[in-house]
């Protein structure tokens, strides 16, 4: 890594430092995957026209929706079929759209051989603690045959998502985009489309151990088969249509269990316009790195016709990388162009909440400080564990603050890998934006959450490599 390039906008840039733009953006043609015709899934196609502010009720929902967990068939290939376990059977599951405001209720009938629940990954679930879908700490799991009815405010606005919060269920794509669209969006756009990365995995998920040598191994995930965006793998990629002179606002999700991707569209800058959902004041980048449960919402200006390439990359994996296809209307169906437009990645420090973050002023009432580790590793616990402290949850102390205190979190990384870790039921202020979801990156990597206990519950904290919570890296926090 050198110096950056210098922004294309600098008007906009309140940067204090930036990486730049790695090698790992190569093209995703030569992926060594085979054809892939996806199930049908939603995906809305325009931005939203409403201008109305729905008031919250506690009485009767404003949207309903029905999901179904079954076991399904997934097309990977022309006359290659994989069984796996979907919402609805579709991957990804069905778009749920929510406007400001709305109080959603879903039910969800549990068609698979084991128990299941779901988590709105992404909602404050105000005053809902019991809605938030995790067996053995909210509610008890929903039994083969049974169903749940989920029902919750929707807040904050923005690109969330849901998915299967029992054990490796999510790898097998039990997960789907969950929209709550602003009344009034901080930035303007035309048109708008979810962009769902994830791994494609072609066996049943299963922990094994990743990162061999002197260090020893961890347990993490299988190795995986290829990348998917929308679902698709890169030799039938998914085509995004845009005219030109557009705006065109893109929900980034991923939904993988164990991936890193560097994602990165050619041809096209992009404002970062959204973290988690909530807003950031714009910042002009050419790709950025999103870790598993993270959203990004990037805008892009479509004044460069033709036919270009999103540049999906696994950092720092085996696996081949992903792509989409970014099409603009009236253009002839080209091979897409994979130059891309410049080396600004986004850094975290560029981010700037667009609400505002007083509340997290002053000095907190409760810190602490949180160690990540592995038990093969001088963390306490087993060689196959992940330990927060030394402890590997279930085995672990629950973290007990008041209702009230503004809390302070400070994580340490002492491991070689990247964890996104994930509070549930809180977005937290982390260097100046509002996020759910951070990467704590390797080799002491440190980040430092600000949140207030402003809703009691048991609240999940946990890496949201799904390989990495499912062998302990998890805590609890616990208020009344
Ligand atoms: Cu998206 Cu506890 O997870
Ligand atoms: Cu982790």
């Amino acid at each position: 890594m050198t110096e950056p390039l210098e922004s294309q906008s600098d008007s906009k840039s309140r940067i204090t430092r930036r990486a730049v733009l790695g090698v790992g953006l190569a093209t995703a043609t030569g992926a060594g995957a085979t054809g892939y015709a996806a199930t049908r899934y939603l995906r809305a196609e325009s931005a939203p026209e409403s201008q109305e502010h729905p008031e919250s009720t506690d009485g009767d929902p404003d949207q309903q929706y029905h999901l179904t967990a079954t076991i399904g068939e997934l097309d990977v290939a022309p006359g290659e079929t994989i069984e796996t376990w979907l919402y609805n059977d579709q991957y990804p599951g069905p778009e749920l759209r929510v406007e400001e405001g709305e109080r959603v209720q879903i039910t969800v009938e549990n068609d698979l051989p084991e128990e299941t629940s779901v988590h709105w990954h992404g909602m404050a679930l105000k005053d809902a603690n019991e809605m938030d879908g995790v067996p053995g700490v909210t509610q008890p799991p929903i039994e083969p045959s049974d169903e749940f009815v989920y029902e919750f405010d929707v807040a904050p606005t923005g690109t969330h998502w849901y998915h299967s919060h029992v054990g490796l269920q999510l790898d097998r794509g039990l997960l789907g985009p969950l929209i709550v669209e602003e009344a009034d969006p901080h930035v303007e756009y035309d048109r708008e489309h979810t962009i769902v990365l994830d791994e494609y995995l072609a066996s049943e998920p299963e922990v094994t151990s990743e990162g061999m040598g002197m260090m020893g191994g961890f347990p993490g995930a299988p190795p995986y088969d290829g990348t998917l965006v929308n679902g698709k793998l890169p030799s039938e990629p998914d085509t995004l249509t845009v005219m030109e002179g557009e705006r065109v606002r893109l929900r980034f999700l991923n939904a993988g269990s164990a991936t890193t991707y560097r994602v990165a569209i050619a041809g096209h800058p992009m404002e970062i316009t959204h973290a988690d959902g909530p807003g950031v004041e714009p910042v002009e980048v050419d790709g950025f790195d999103i870790g598993m449960g993270e959203r990004f919402d990037a805008i892009i200006t479509a004044n460069e016709p033709g036919t270009w390439e999103i540049q999906v990359h696994p950092l720092g994996e085996e696996a081949p990388a992903g792509r989409a296809t970014l099409q603009y209307e009236e253009t002839d169906d080209e091979e897409p162009r994979d130059e891309l437009s410049g080396s600004q990645l986004l850094d975290y420090s560029d981010l700037r909440a667009v609400d505002s973050l007083d509340q997290y002023d002053g000095s907190p009432d409760y810190t602490i400080d949180l160690d990540l580790s592995s038990g093969g590793m001088m963390g306490g616990g087993d060689e196959d564990e992940w330990t927060i402290n030394g402890q590997a949850y279930p085995d672990a102390d629950p973290l007990r603050i008041e209702e009230g205190e503004h809390v302070q979190v400070q994580v340490t990384n002492h491991s070689p890998m990247r964890h996104p870790m994930h509070l549930h039921g809180h977005h937290f202020e982390v260097d100046g934006a509002l996020q759910d979801t951070v990467t704590v990156p390797g080799h002491m990597g440190q980040r430092t959450l600000n949140f207030v206990a402003d809703n009691p519950g048991d609240w999940f904290f946990h890496c949201h490599n799904l390989y990495h919570m499912e062998t302990g890296m998890v805590r609890v926090f616990e208020y009344d």
